[in-house]
């Protein structure tokens, strides 16, 4: 090979160098702005959780509405023995009024219960039923391990307040944060969701 020749391929080399370490430059600046894995998204996403109860479906959707501008988890309570018509229906001598007025009554929840570790805070949701919250959520704070996170109660109805029903359910967890309890109005909107979430600091 003559001196031209192995100069020129001393540049071609050289060349390709420069272009190599570029396409490498600019491929590790993009990763940087990128969650090193989609674990540590989750992880991220993953410091609230969304649980409810839900019978006929109002709270549920306002549930996910939460869920949804939080990019929370969620949990529904479901009856191990589901709620059937006749026993919801909105009178005295029913399933649903004798456990309400039963303070001892803790109906089973189907299936697992959520591991909490790791949520920082739980809006926990359920309807009024006779003034109260519903005895399964009962159930669910009586097994679950909340010391230390925030709870945020929520509930709807068909007009009463709030009342006490989130008062009595911190009384079986005072080793949480809890906030106020609020009723929430069926028709909410994901929009009125969002301005009062952002009034508690947690919207996205
Ligand atoms: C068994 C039962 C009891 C209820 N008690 C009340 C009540 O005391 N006050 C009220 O305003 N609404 C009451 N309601 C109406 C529900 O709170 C209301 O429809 C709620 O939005 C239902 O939520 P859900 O669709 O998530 O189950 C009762 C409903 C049921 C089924």
């Amino acid at each position: 090979m003559n001196r031209w020749k192995t100069t020129r391929m001393g540049r071609i080399l050289s060349v390709m160098t420069v272009i190599v370490l570029l396409l490498s430059a600019v491929s590790c600046a993009g990763k940087e702005t990128v969650p090193e894995t989609s674990e540590e998204q989750e992880t991220n996403n993953g410091k609230v959780i969304v649980v409810y109860f839900s019978h006929t479906g109002n709270t549920e959707k306002l549930a996910e509405y939460i869920a949804e501008r939080t990019s929370a988890d969620s949990y529904r309570i479901e009856a191990k023995d589901p709620y059937t018509e006749e026993d919801t229906r909105y009178d005295a001598d029913t399933r649903a009024y004798r456990e309400q007025h039963d303070s001892d009554c803790r109906p089973e929840i189907a299936g697992k219960l959520p591991d909490l570790n790791g949520y920082d805070v739980i809006f926990l949701g359920y309807p009024i039923w006779h003034g109260e919250a519903p005895k399964i959520v009962y159930t669910f704070l009586d097994n679950v391990d909340v010391s230390g996170k925030r709870i945020i109660p929520f509930c709807t109805s068909a007009s009463s307040p709030v009342g006490m029903s989130a008062k009595n359910l911190e009384s079986l967890k005072p080793e949480a944060d809890w906030d106020e309890g609020i009723r929430l109005e069926i028709e909410s909107t994901a929009e009125d969701i969002e301005a009062w979430l952002n009034t508690l600091g947690l919207a996205d």
